[in-house]
């Protein structure tokens, strides 16, 4: 089977829709005061978002013929850490966001303890899910899905790249720094979506290089592209305010190279990214589109 565009785009939605229904079931409102809590983690969480992660991990998973309803699980889990992730990146303390994903931000809508409050219990949430013993028989499995997890959203991956970020408008810093900021920031979350399909499909750690290159250089790509498009996008396309990194001072690859070579950079990167599935036929087509439409997108 070949993936064109609309094979994406059809995957796309359906990984949306799947997605949309997973945390519809598990944020049923509760009737007692912490409904509020609920609201403000399915304001955050339903409806919206590319679903980049989610569908990484089906593709991740496609590579290894894992059952779907278990890979959407695994899916859930990192969208409930991306979501988490966005909710407090648009507190006040750190970027100050007003809108995200075309409406208004968590705190906005809400205030900053309920988004607080609803970022940590979507961080919660993500262990929850994949401990369940619904996400894979074999409790090694599930553990090697919680520790990877935890790995990539803490000090040495997600927050540790978020702290740096915070940094980034203060100090100079050289590319190589930059670098390993959007990998810690972006890649490292990217880098569990690769790593779920081997664990789910139970391959050793010494077959997944490939998978780490692929994941390494795509989630570099996507974090160049969400930088260019702070330069050259538009907030009603892209769905939350752009021209912050240079407004803050940030050093990013496109501060540093300029918009084409930053484009010229992450074309490479992807080309790269595809190189690294070379040993594998046709199940890795989606994870081939999704590398090229992390470069086209405008969103
Ligand atoms: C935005 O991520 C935050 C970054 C890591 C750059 P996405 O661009 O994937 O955001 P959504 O999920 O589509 O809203
Ligand atoms: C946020 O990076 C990345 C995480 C939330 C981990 P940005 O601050 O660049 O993301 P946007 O541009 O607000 O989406
Ligand atoms: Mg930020
Ligand atoms: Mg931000
Ligand atoms: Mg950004």
């Amino acid at each position: 089977m070949t993936r064109g565009g609309t094979g994406l785009g059809h995957a796309m939605a359906q990984v949306a829709r799947d997605i949309d229904h997973a945390f519809d079931l598990l944020l049923a409102i509760p009737d007692d005061p912490r409904r509020r809590l609920y609201e403000a983690m399915r304001y955050a969480a339903i409806g919206g978002g590319k679903r980049l992660r989610p569908l990484l991990v089906c593709a991740s998973c496609e590579l290894y013929a894992v059952d779907r309803a278990a890979a959407l699980r695994v899916a859930t889990a990192i969208e409930c850490i991306h979501v988490y992730s966005l909710v407090h990146d648009d507190l006040p303390a750190m970027d100050d966001d007003d809108v995200r994903r075309g409406k208004p931000t968590v705190h906005r809508a809400f205030d900053e303890a309920a988004a607080v409050l609803a970022g940590d219990a979507l961080h919660a949430l993500a262990f929850e899910v994949l401990a369940d013993p619904a996400t894979h028989a074999d409790p090694f499995v599930r553990a090697e899905l919680c520790l990877e997890l935890a790995r990539a959203a803490g000090p040495s991956g997600m927050a540790g790249g978020q702290m740096m970020d915070l940094a980034a408008s203060a100090v100079v810093m050289d590319l190589a720094t930059v670098t390993r900021l959007q990998q810690l920031k972006t890649g490292a979350l990217f880098g569990f979506c690769l790593e779920a399909g081997a664990i789910m499909g139970r391959i050793p750690p010494e077959g997944r290089t490939h998978l780490r290159g692929y994941a390494r250089n795509v989630g570099l790509a996507f974090q160049i592209v969400d930088d260019l498009i702070d330069v050259e996008g538009s907030a009603e396309t892209a769905g939350k305010a752009v021209g912050k990194d240079a407004a803050a001072g940030k050093a990013t690859f496109v501060s540093h190279l300029g918009v084409d070579r930053a484009r010229e950079q992450a074309r490479l990167l992807v080309a790269q990214a595809i190189e690294h599935l070379s040993d594998h036929g046709s199940e890795a087509d989606l994870l081939r589109a999704i590398a090229s439409y992390i470069i086209d997108r405008d969103r």
